[in-house]
């Protein structure tokens, strides 16, 4: 049988076997082949599947095409204090909001808190960015495409200014004419500069008016008028409808208490007042030091014009609704009313219930007396006038925010400044 088996071996049928064992093997391989094939199919088709999901893939990004009805407004420093607050109203009222922030000041936090609030992909998106980047900002203004600006990154300390010039001529005169020179290439119709009442410098005449010569005096509001100027001479030539708005100071918080002014803890010494009363309640700093009790004020001391950030946003969107081509509007955004800082000092006492220490020093050099606005013009073109003029109301939301926020919005990421 074995013999036989092994003769059968040499013989036909043995031959035919292996004939058999070949188309065996060939089948193997057939199969192996084709299982092959499918796999790779199968891995294609999931390639696909994944790649069309990413937004990138299937159509292009919502960001890239103007939409009938859609206004694409393009957030320059909108992780920053008001620039949050800015994007939070856009797209309450159904804009479409590219931020753009290289969290040099800003927060990520608050961006996070905007994406919470609105998490449909086509309204919102963030891009982590320096504005001082030439080849970065061509790419964003490339591949977005926006109706209109608002401008707001920039430092935006004047004692850091009086140490650090270039960084402030950089940062703001700089920075912007690159963000204008991207507009103009790319047809962006409309920008909305966020500028400052430290452009007039230390005027002899209140209340402030558009018309008061613009004569800064120290490199943050050299720095803004220099923007200004830059803007205003592009626009004699240019189509764009510009909106330039000088904010006095600015405070508060969203009433809601999503959105507040959250600066580094190495910032703070040259923040603002609201900012070192908060710290001086929560016992962070041990108190107020509060720089000249002789100025010719009616308690001796400083005079200036508190505007709640919800009023400033609002000016923002009358500004934009408002927006000629080949127009420059020029505003004060401010209450028209001065308070000064015993009267802040107290309605910050009463707003936080703690019984805040303050000092009283020396005039701090380079400080003036008054500084406070004449809105008239804003509210006779834009229809807009401030609504919280409630000193210690707007302390009370800012400071509700502070209390629950003492580490600011948490995490920080940082490029660059
Ligand atoms: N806060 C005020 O009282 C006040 C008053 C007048 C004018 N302003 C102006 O308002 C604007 C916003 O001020 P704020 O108080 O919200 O300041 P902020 O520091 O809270 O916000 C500024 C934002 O700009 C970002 N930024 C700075 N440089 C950048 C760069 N090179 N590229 C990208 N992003 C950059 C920062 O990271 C930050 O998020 C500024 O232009 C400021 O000059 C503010």
């Amino acid at each position: 049988m074995l013999n036989y088996s092994r003769n059968r071996a040499h013989s036909k049928p043995n031959r035919s076997f292996s004939l058999e064992a070949m188309d065996l093997a060939d089948s193997r391989r057939k199969s192996n082949v084709t299982g092959k094939v499918l796999m790779a199919i199968s891995l294609i088709t999931l390639c696909i599947i994944i790649l069309k999901r990413s937004p990138n893939f299937s159509s292009p990004s919502p960001f890239s095409h103007r939409q009938p009805g859609v206004t694409h407004v393009l957030v320059t420093g909108g992780a920053g204090y008001i620039g949050s607050h800015a994007a939070l109203r856009l797209l309450k009222d159904s804009h479409r909001v590219t931020i753009v922030d290289n969290l040099s000041r800003g927060n990520l936090g608050a961006v996070k808190v905007l994406q919470q609030l609105f998490p449909d992909p086509a309204q919102l998106q963030f891009i982590y960015a320096d504005l001082g980047d030439a080849k970065a900002v061509n790419k964003i203004f490339s591949e977005n495409e926006f109706d209109a600006v608002m401008h707001f990154a920039a430092v935006a300390y004047v004692g850091e200014s009086t140490m650090d010039p270039l960084r402030y001529y950089h940062n703001i005169t700089s920075n912007t004419l690159m963000v204008l020179k991207a507009m103009a290439a790319h047809g962006v119709k409309t920008l909305i500069y966020s500028s400052t009442c430290a452009t007039y410098g230390e005027p002899k005449k209140m209340p402030i008016t558009e018309g008061t010569p613009q004569v800064p005096i120290n490199p943050y509001g050299k720095a803004k008028k220099m923007a200004e100027d830059m803007i205003i001479d592009f626009s004699k030539n240019s189509d764009m409808a510009v909106m330039v708005l000088r904010y006095f100071n600015v405070i508060g918080s969203d009433p809601e208490g999503r959105l507040g002014e959250a600066p580094r803890p190495e910032l703070r010494e040259h923040g603002r007042i609201s900012g070192a009363c908060f710290d001086a309640a929560l016992g962070i700093i041990p108190g107020l030091k509060v720089k000249g009790t002789d100025y010719k004020t009616a308690d001796g001391t400083c005079v200036r014009d508190y505007i709640d950030v919800t009023d400033l946003v609002d000016a923002h969107v009358k500004a934009l609704a408002h927006a000629k081509p080949k127009k420059v509007g020029i505003y004060n955004v401010g209450t028209g009313k001065g308070r000064s800082v015993k009267e802040f000092v107290e309605a910050c006492k009463k707003a936080t219930g703690v019984d805040i220490k303050v000092e009283y020093l020396d005039r701090r050099p380079g400080d003036y007396a008054e500084v406070y606005s004449d809105p008239s013009k804003i509210l006779r073109e834009l229809n807009w006038t401030a609504q919280y003029t409630n000193l210690q109301e707007s302390l009370q939301t800012a400071w509700r925010w502070q209390k629950s926020h003492r580490n600011g919005y948490g995490t920080r990421m940082s490029l660059h400044s």
